[in-house]
């Protein structure tokens, strides 16, 4: 079968990545979608079983930082356009282990634009009729930490959300990293516009804020205390609870990815989050509430198991993003209220419970041998 265009994306078997394949796949059934990812402790095919039969669909196991397989898999494939989202991504782990953070999201990224570079740039950085394009996903850890110089929180004038402080990540402010995770992220991210001045590769880079939703993996804080107050166990709250995060629905980001992947200027750069600012120990709290209802248990039921631990090192305070630019350029919005997609992802894990056993039991890492037969 002919297909109109091939496109690579990395880490789809990851959260996020996951997401997007699953939508690309759908959407554009005249595109190849070419999913390449290592299958780290974070990789699970089992995210991907309602799409892995479809005829556009394939999927590669490869190491982003093995550059000759990375030009192998852009040449046997005429790859067009790279939405990179393959990392390492877990703050906690960076702490622990930096050089695979360094690894992975620095000479990771960099084989991958090394690779592009050798096959585009004698086309003019053209396939066929098509502009190539290198799509490179960040987060907006990389701009450091915000002031909480609203402990209680307030209403923004910009949106009807409430915010712990006045100052917001814009697609200008400095990078100031702070943890190994972001340092790294950050690191990647001067290499894909170092690429595009350079050499003018056509490359965009998008900072996101805090994704939740299903099939994250239980890692992070809200699949993981949705499954422990689930089998009430303790839930680990760092240091007092205070520290501010911007959610937003993991779909909501897909949606973005594809807008800008397709209408994105080359060179540019788009933050993009919720307006939607939460403290830790209220998400917890949303979390007890939303868990303990749809159990069927009287309210109150899960509080005790709230447990203040010794915070993370480093722990950046308050996240915020200004996504301003992407609606007023492009269009896009949030498309979830929180209230909304929080009650859709709780029910989503419990209802799906195999997905989560599979996960916690190191069952899904099953999963490549028995659909492809190798390893
Ligand atoms: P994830 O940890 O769930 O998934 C990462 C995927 O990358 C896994 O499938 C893993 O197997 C794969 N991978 C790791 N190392 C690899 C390697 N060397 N070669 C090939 N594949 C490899 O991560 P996620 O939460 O889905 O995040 C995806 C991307 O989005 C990351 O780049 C992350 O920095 C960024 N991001 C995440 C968030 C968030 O809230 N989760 C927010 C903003 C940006
Ligand atoms: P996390 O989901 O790890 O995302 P990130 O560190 O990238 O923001 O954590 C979200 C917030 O929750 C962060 O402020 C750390 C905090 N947290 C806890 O308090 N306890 C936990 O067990 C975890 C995993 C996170």
């Amino acid at each position: 079968m002919e297909f109109k265009r091939n496109i690579m994306i990395t880490g789809g078997a990851g959260f996020i990545g996951s997401h997007v394949v699953r939508l690309f796949v759908n959407r554009y059934p005249d595109c190849r979608i070419i999913n390449v990812d290592k299958l780290t402790y974070a990789g699970n095919l089992g995210n991907l079983r309602d799409i892995e039969d479809m005829p556009n669909y394939v999927f590669e196991k490869a190491d982003i930082c093995d550059f000759d397989r990375m030009l192998e898999i852009m040449r046997t494939y005429d790859v067009g356009g790279i939405i990179h989202l393959a990392a390492e991504s877990h703050v906690d782990r960076s702490i622990r282990d930096p050089f695979t953070f360094a690894r992975t999201n620095v000479m990771g990224t960099l084989s991958l634009l090394q690779a592009a570079r050798s096959l585009w740039e004698d086309s003019g950085w053209m396939t066929g009729s098509s502009r190539c394009m290198f799509y490179h996903i960040s987060t907006d850890e990389v701009y450091g930490a915000l002031e909480l110089n609203h402990p209680e929180g307030i209403r923004s004038d910009f949106s009807a959300h409430e915010v712990y402080g006045d100052s917001f990540f814009t697609e200008e402010t400095k990078y100031r990293p702070h943890s190994p995770y972001s340092a790294s992220k950050a690191s990647s991210d001067h290499f894909v516009r170092a690429f595009h001045d350079t050499y003018g590769m056509p490359a965009i880079v998008t900072n996101c804020s805090n994704n939740y939703g299903p099939y994250q993996f239980p890692e992070k804080l809200i699949p993981l205390f949705i499954n422990n107050i689930r089998h009430n166990r303790p839930l680990p709250v760092y240091g007092k609870g205070e520290n501010v995060r911007d959610w937003l629905y993991v779909e909501d980001h897909a949606r973005a990815i594809d807008l800008i992947f397709h209408r994105g200027e080359p060179g540019a750069t788009y933050n993009i989050g919720g307006f939607n600012e939460w403290k830790n120990i209220d998400i917890v709290k949303v979390l007890i509430k939303t868990v303990d209802s749809l159990l069927g248990r009287p309210e109150g039921y899960s509080d005790s198991l709230i447990t203040y631990v010794t915070d993370r090192k480093g722990h950046d305070l308050r996240y915020a993003i200004d996504s301003s630019r992407l609606h007023r350029e492009l269009g896009w919005s949030p498309s979830l209220q929180f209230e909304e997609g929080i009650v859709k992802t709780v029910r989503w894990y419990l209802d799906n419970q195999e997905w989560m056993d599979d996960v916690t039991s190191g069952g899904y890492m099953k999963y490549y041998d028995e659909m492809y037969g190798r390893r």
